[in-house]
């Protein structure tokens, strides 16, 4: 069967998306993840963009084996030794350099003629070429480039060396039928396209972009570049689950495969949408939590008689099933750790312990532990960094009468060591909370979001709660979950400001 490669890069336009930032630990998850689902090609970052992201790519790249590892260039030679120095350790080292092509874009942002494009894509597709094989060379506003232009720059580059083609649809404003219609043009006209693979990217501003996709993959494109869950800049990227599900559902009629592992569909979905702090919609397909919901007794009864009569997709082609009671309250340290290595976690003693201290206290309290609260646990501690202090909450309590003023009195260890006890008011239990927390630094915090939401069913479920602060310049999106919706706001809100302190202290490691 003709297969179709999947280039994930949830690592570098979906973490472009405003509001996203994740520290490298969540990155080196992330990639791991996307490796166990199978995607061919891992888009780990843009190396030349900052310290942080080169570390991130060059830690992917040592980490993972089984996919391909790449790192996003402008066409210049600092941008490519930036990614060859990340991707070299790779198993499979790949550079991904771009250069805009549409005429809006040549004139107005690099000021530059068609000719002097031309040669800076080949300059850079040469010199990437002489560090690795494998090079992929993007048209950037390829959709709104002249189909002539086109035809010429991809034909010198693919002279040049290069591997892979891309023709993005970045802004998305494509209809299927042109999109598809571009890619037969390019296949039947570019010099050497025999011997490049066609790639597809393509942005959801119109709500279009898978289906844009698969109609390029119809039309001669061998690989389609997605982010889980279609994050990505504005209104996103294609969603790789959709890609994924849609030529799997329906291979009588594409006749492609993957090469996924779609039973690693949700759990990626839920890692992306936990560490980046973007809530998926209820109606999303495929992932959303209203996917296999069947609301109307109609539907119902033929469910029940038939799942068939209205569910094309299963939920277990996707790894979504009835969250099994994992552990109880009396299971022991072994057992936890066992279970912890079997969902694919590898936690330092330290952070075994933790997560195990944070299990009992949950068993405690809640009837069942479902897989999803112990993924929500283990994520916590796996993506925790262990050497830089950072302030932990011992307590917090909230006095709310409809006729009181909310008051919050907040007991916090420092990263100095010391406990202090803070207190302020607020219009609500929630500020009150994040009042009083916001005199441990120097403020002020500016809230620019604040999300709860529950993992799992049920009214004991935990609680998740997500803050997005802006302090200082930077904008810091903090988690955490609790039994109690107040607690976990206010764990997410102190997540927050420790993201400034690592951040601060990666800053400060860079400067020496
Ligand atoms: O959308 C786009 O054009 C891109 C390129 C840099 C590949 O993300
Ligand atoms: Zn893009």
């Amino acid at each position: 069967m003709r297969k179709i490669d999947i280039f994930d890069t949830t690592l570098r336009d979906g973490e472009q998306s405003a509001g996203i930032n994740l520290n490298t630990a969540e990155k080196i998850e992330i990639a791991k993840q996307l490796e166990r689902l199978g995607v061919t090609i891992i888009e780990a970052g843009f190396p030349a963009a900052s310290p942080g992201d080169f570390e991130a790519v060059n830690l992917i790249a040592k980490t993972v084996k089984d996919s391909i590892i790449t790192g996003l260039a402008r066409a210049v030679k600092g941008d490519i030794d930036a990614v060859y120095n990340a991707v070299k350790d790779a198993q499979q080292p790949h550079i991904h350099t771009f250069l805009a092509t549409s005429p809006i874009h040549m004139e107005y942002k690099l000021k530059k003629s068609p000719d002097q494009v031309i040669e800076q894509a080949v300059e850079a597709v040469k010199y990437a070429k002489s560090k690795v094989n494998l090079v992929e060379f993007s048209c950037e506003d390829g959709f709104r480039s002249d189909t002539d232009f086109l035809v010429r720059i991809i034909s010198e580059v693919i002279k040049a060396g290069a591997t892979t083609i891309n023709v993005p649809d970045t802004v998305g404003y494509a209809s299927p039928q042109e999109y598809g219609a571009l890619f037969k043009f390019l296949r039947e006209n570019v010099a050497g396209a025999e011997k490049v693979k066609f790639s597809a990217h393509c942005h959801d501003d119109l709500g279009m972009a898978v289906a844009n996709s698969i109609a390029a993959m119809e039309n001669g494109a061998d690989q389609i570049e997605c982010t889980i869950n279609g994050i990505g800049e504005r209104a996103g990227n294609a969603a790789l689950e959709e890609i994924g599900v849609a030529l799997h559902i329906r291979k009588d009629i594409y006749g492609v495969e993957t090469g996924l592992n779609l039973k690693e569909i949700k759990r990626s979905s839920q890692l992306v949408s936990r560490l980046t702090g973007v809530v998926i919609q209820p109606n999303k397909a495929v992932v959303g939590r209203n996917a296999f919901a069947h609301e109307s007794g109609i539907h119902q009864d033929g469910v029940l008689k038939n799942p068939e009569t209205y569910e094309i997709i299963s939920p277990a082609l996707i790894g979504e099933g009835d969250v099994p009671l994992v552990l109880g309250k009396h299971s022991g340290r072994a057992a936890f750790r066992d279970r912890s290595e079997k969902m694919g976690f590898q936690l330092s003693d330290e952070k075994l312990n933790k997560a195990f201290a944070e299990f009992k206290k949950l068993a405690d309290r809640k009837k069942e532990v479902t897989e999803e609260d112990l993924l929500a646990l283990l994520t916590e501690q796996q993506v925790s960094v262990e050497d830089v202090p950072l302030f932990e909450l011992k307590s917090v309590q909230v006095q709310y009468g409809t006729e009181n003023i909310p008051t919050a009195t907040a007991s916090v260890q420092t990263p100095e060591g010391e406990v202090k006890t803070v207190v302020a008011t607020g219009s609500g239990s929630v500020e009150a909370i994040f009042n009083t927390l916001e005199q441990l630094v120097e403020g002020p915090i500016n809230l620019q979001d604040y999300r709860v939401t529950s993992v799992g069913k049920g009214r004991d479920a935990l609680a998740e709660a997500v803050t997005n602060i802006q302090y200082q310049d930077y904008t810091y999106t903090g988690r955490d979950n609790a039994q109690d919706v107040l607690e976990a706001s206010a764990k997410a809100y102190l997540n927050a400001i420790n993201r400034h302190l690592i951040q601060e202290s990666i800053r400060a490691r860079q400067l020496v």
